[in-house]
């Protein structure tokens, strides 16, 4: 019998649920690019009624949405306000800057969570001809390289107050935005009361095969529509595509929440075996950051054994991550903890 395989490497791993392939089977379909397919369509529709905000647009990925809003936004020559291990700022191959113009003004943030009096210290005017004025507030929630920690809304309205403020916009990478909605317990309206711009992703805990969809109000979705095709973000008969996104979005909070419980359950399993490798109270979503500094200066090692038997995770430096998704149950989680433990046992005695 072929070892099982506990995949906990991304909650992007995801195979499309029997549903969603009926639905792909079923959808009608037409030429996206001249607003003819219908299953793109409903999909928009869902995304401006579940955000609350005027226009959506469906996109291939959650970094070109990002980079259609940084264009949008008009940040070139400006600073875009970033959290200091932010994804748009860390992980997408310098895109802020190379495709959207902008410099980069990371801000250390709390859990991934940035404090008002902070953003409102790093903003710069206009005014000196030597800096470069602040055009975009970045925000990201959940939080990933935190380990799916949430922003409260109230900090975000705080922030969004700030920037009002000051002429300047907000934007939300909200990758794992339902994940949020689902631990705050709100509509994700409320949590995009608070920005200009936003958009979430349908191929992370929804399950979905594909895409991202971004929303916002007037002028500036024009603009992001513009900038979305200038990026080869047009597509087709993109409706086989959205039609499992749509499977996805009919009621997501009960299949978020049982993601979480089970990180919660890898989590408590994880502190059991040694209380320094998880920080409990900060597993709020559906990720799981284990550090492995008091066994190891880098978790290479550990991680490499686990994958050994079967338990698929990634890292870097000390940390190994653990995410939590559709195709992971009890049973998984489980053998996720019995085979930490049992590998992490010589690194233990060696320490
Ligand atoms: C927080 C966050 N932002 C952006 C992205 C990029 O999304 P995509 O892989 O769809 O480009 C990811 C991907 O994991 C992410 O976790």
């Amino acid at each position: 019998m072929p070892k099982p395989v506990y995949d906990f490497r991304s909650d992007t791993v995801t195979l499309p649920t029997p549903a969603m392939m009926e639905a792909v089977a079923r959808a009608p379909l037409g030429d996206s690019g001249r607003g003819d397919d219908p299953t793109v369509n409903e999909l928009e529709r869902i995304a401006r009624e579940l955000t609350g905000k005027e226009d959506a647009l469906f996109l291939p990925s959650g970094a070109m949405a990002n980079l259609a809003s940084v264009l949008a936004h008009d940040c070139r020559g400006g600073e875009a306000i970033v959290e200091e291990v932010a994804h748009i700022y860390n992980s997408e191959g310098g895109g802020l800057s190379v495709v959207g113009g902008a410099v980069p003004r990371p801000v250390k943030g709390r859990y991934g969570t940035l404090e008002p009096a902070d953003v409102k210290s790093a903003i710069r005017g206009a005014g000196d001809l030597a800096l470069a004025p602040t055009r975009l507030i970045c925000l990201e929630n959940t939080h990933n390289a935190s380990g799916g920690t949430v922003m409260p809304v109230a900090t975000m309205a705080a922030i969004h107050d700030i920037a009002r403020e000051a002429g300047i916009p907000v934007h939300l990478d909200g990758a794992r935005l339902l994940n949020a909605g689902a631990y705050l317990d709100v509509p994700i309206a409320e949590i995009c009361r608070h920005v200009e711009s936003v958009w979430f992703a349908l191929c992370k805990g929804l399950g979905g095969p594909v895409g991202a969809v971004l929303a916002g109000d007037g002028a500036f979705m024009t603009k992001a529509r513009r900038a979305a095709k200038m990026l080869g973000g047009g597509m087709r008969q993109a409706g086989l595509i959205a039609a499992p996104a749509i499977v996805a979005l009919k009621d997501p909070y009960p299949v978020l929440r049982r993601d979480h419980a089970l990180a919660q359950a890898l989590a408590r399993g994880l502190a059991a075996i040694d209380s320094s490798l998880v920080d409990l109270a900060h597993v709020q979503t559906n990720i799981v950051n284990c550090f492995v500094d008091r066994f190891a200066p880098d978790a290479g090692a550990i991680n490499a054994a686990l994958r050994e038997r079967g338990v698929l995770a990634n890292h870097r430096r000390s940390k190994i991550r653990f995410v939590t998704h559709y195709h992971i149950d009890e049973a998984a989680v489980a053998a996720a903890v019995r085979h930490f433990a049992e590998v992490l046992e010589p690194f233990r005695k060696a320490a």
